[in-house]
């Protein structure tokens, strides 16, 4: 199994990790297969992520993914970062060996559900009415 040295330097060298105090929102995702787990936080300024963090207890490709999930997404609009994929993110790495590209489906999706989180966070709170 040969990871690509992009893949290796980020992870050996993750970017954006730890947690933002007072982040406007966060999400955990894990796989219950091998006990996977990533947390992602963000902070949101005028409809844009200014930042983007993780921590991750996870296999290598999990770890890279998130790293480059980061860079990828940190000033991107929500929109735009609604758009990020997992294949965008193994491209940028130069790609996964084939038996791990399947460790690369978190980092966006936990992403989006950070991203849900906020919006649910921003939308007026659900009032109950007597009928
Ligand atoms: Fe579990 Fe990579 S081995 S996500």
């Amino acid at each position: 199994m040969l990871y690509t040295q992009k893949a290796l330097d980020h992870y050996y060298n993750p970017r954006n990790v730890g947690e933002i105090e007072s982040a406007d929102a966060s999400a955990q995702e894990g796989e219950p297969g091998c006990g996977d787990t990533i947390r992602v936080w963000i902070r949101v300024r005028e409809e844009r992520l200014e930042q983007v963090t993780f921590k991750a207890f996870g296999c290598p490709a999990v770890i890279a993914c998130c790293s480059m999930m980061t860079e990828m997404a940190t000033g991107l609009t929500l929109n735009e970062a609604r758009s990020l994929n997992d294949d965008m993110v193994v491209l940028a790495l130069d790609g996964l060996p084939e038996e791990k590209l399947h460790c690369s489906v978190f980092a966006a999706s936990v992403l989006h559900a950070a991203i849900d989180n906020y919006e649910k966070s921003k939308s007026p709170a659900v009032q109950e009415y007597e009928i």
